[in-house]
């Protein structure tokens, strides 16, 4: 097996130790020989990659190489790999996001409705910028993508980079899902085939087989039913915000009992009461700052003043070993199944062609190969269509500068609609991002 150069760009995000647990965890499906990071904050970076230092002496030191850098020459030339995982704004504007919204009595989240659609604006500049400058150095390698919000940013890579095979756009949330399924059913998530459709964060499993074939969507469906199911991937079994998301599932089984839903659809569904569930004053960004951004922050000093991982309890999650297993999927071509994002081109065949969308495929080196799905029901169907469209006008708005674009996306986005809060949230959200989109007010 030829041994692989990774480079994780955003190297200080709360999420890189995570990543480094899983490259641990799953070293003999994906080895590498060289991990990098580039971050622009160097400070924040540091700490995560002081900490990998010693977690990689000590347990995994097959790499033969590790380096951090804020220097892109360096960091992107002779990469087989990118994972990049970046967020403009960083929390503190997540803030904002959830907290206009919210003040309008609407969701207020960093991927959905309102504030997705601000998170969207911010990062699609930055997304396209790093693609060129990436594909300057290393035009053949794979970019596995995280950023948020991924349905928005994959559209923007899909008009910018309409050529690039080799850019695939993930998130771990149908992975985190298939966690607690795993869990349920007393196995292990990798003994589980899933069936899926829809668009990033807006989708639901059709069937979960095991392996050998055998559909275990019934007993699913059952047990969610009669018990309930909860979050239990390390990363999330122990956060009361996860722990309610996941309680939703199975309200929305009931209210919808056809497929198994994306937790996210909980946005869309039951909009007044995500919204009148929130603090305004204690919104998913102050529990991340306080929670997993500290979590990770202390973890990264003990270890550094200990010169040691010994007495740390390490423990890979489903986000970064995903990733991984993806990217040995590709490397290796193994064919496994996936859930991945990408252009619809007739996958799902009573949806327009070029949109992005989230389904299971056969993951090879020649690329993820979707699998058929078919006809989608009348429901879904107008549900997607009126997602994608909020998602294809706030692209448009991106390029073209226009604030109509964005009142028109968000009167069709379900965590909004009314026309009137649109235009005063769409107002304020701009004005709150203004040093990020000067397309808005009159520059570039
Ligand atoms: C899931 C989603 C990600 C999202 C994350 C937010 O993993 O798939 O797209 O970024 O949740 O989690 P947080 O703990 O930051 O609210
Ligand atoms: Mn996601």
């Amino acid at each position: 097996m030829k041994k692989q150069n990774l480079t994780i760009v955003g190297g200080g995000s709360t999420y890189t130790i995570g990543m480094i647990m899983s490259l641990i965890a799953e070293k003999e499906n994906l080895p590498l020989k060289r991990i990098v990071f580039f971050d622009q904050d160097a400070e924040r970076q540091a700490l995560n990659a002081k900490a990998t230092e010693i977690l990689l002496r000590e347990h995994y030191p097959e790499v033969e190489e590790f380096v951090y850098t804020t220097d892109k020459a360096e960091a992107f030339a002779n990469t087989d790999f990118f994972f990049i995982q970046i967020r403009t704004g960083g929390l503190a504007m997540r803030k904002q996001d959830e907290q206009i919204p919210l003040a309008h009595g609407c969701v207020g989240q960093e991927t959905c409705g309102a504030g997705g659609m601000a998170y969207g604006l911010r990062s699609i500049g930055d997304m396209i910028n790093l693609i060129r400058e990436i594909r300057e150095y290393s035009p053949d390698a794979w970019i596995l993508n995280y950023t948020n919000p991924a349905a928005i940013v994959a559209e923007a890579l899909r008009r910018e980079f309409p050529r690039d095979r080799r850019i695939l756009n993930i998130c771990d949330m149908p992975a985190a899902i298939m966690v607690s399924y795993a869990s349920l059913l007393g196995c292990e998530i990798w003994d589980l085939v899933p069936e899926y459709f829809g668009l990033n964060h807006y989708g639901w499993f059709t069937a979960v087989r095991n392996k050998q074939g055998e559909d275990l969507t019934r007993v699913i469906k059952e047990r969610i039913l009669e018990q309930g199911i909860a979050p239990t991937d390390p990363e999330i079994a122990n956060d009361p915000s996860w722990q309610k998301t996941f309680k939703n599932i199975r309200r929305m089984l009931t209210d919808f009992p056809e497929y198994l839903p994306n937790t996210y659809l909980q946005y869309y569904l039951y909009p007044s009461d995500m919204a009148a569930k929130e603090d305004i004053t204690n919104t998913r960004a102050n529990q991340v700052i306080n929670g997993r951004e500290k979590r990770v922050a202390s973890l990264c000093q003990r270890i550094i003043a200990a010169g040691t991982t010994r007495h740390e309890e390490l423990e890979a999650d489903i986000h970064g070993r995903y990733m991984v297993r993806v990217a040995a999927s590709l490397a290796y071509n193994r064919g496994d199944t996936f859930i991945v994002i990408v252009e619809n081109n007739g996958i799902i065949s009573n949806i327009q062609d070029d949109v992005m969308v989230e389904v299971h495929a056969r993951i090879t080196n020649d690329g993820p190969k979707p699998f058929a799905v078919g006809k989608i029901g009348q429901f879904y169907k107008a549900m997607m269509e009126s997602q994608l469209a909020y998602e294809k006008l706030t692209v448009d708005a991106w390029y073209s500068g226009s604030k109509q674009q964005l009142v028109e996306a968000l009167t069709l986005n379900r965590t909004v609609v009314d026309a009137p809060k649109a235009r005063a949230i769409v107002d304020e959200l701009l004005h709150a991002n203004r040093d990020y989109l000067p397309q808005f007010f009159g520059g570039r």
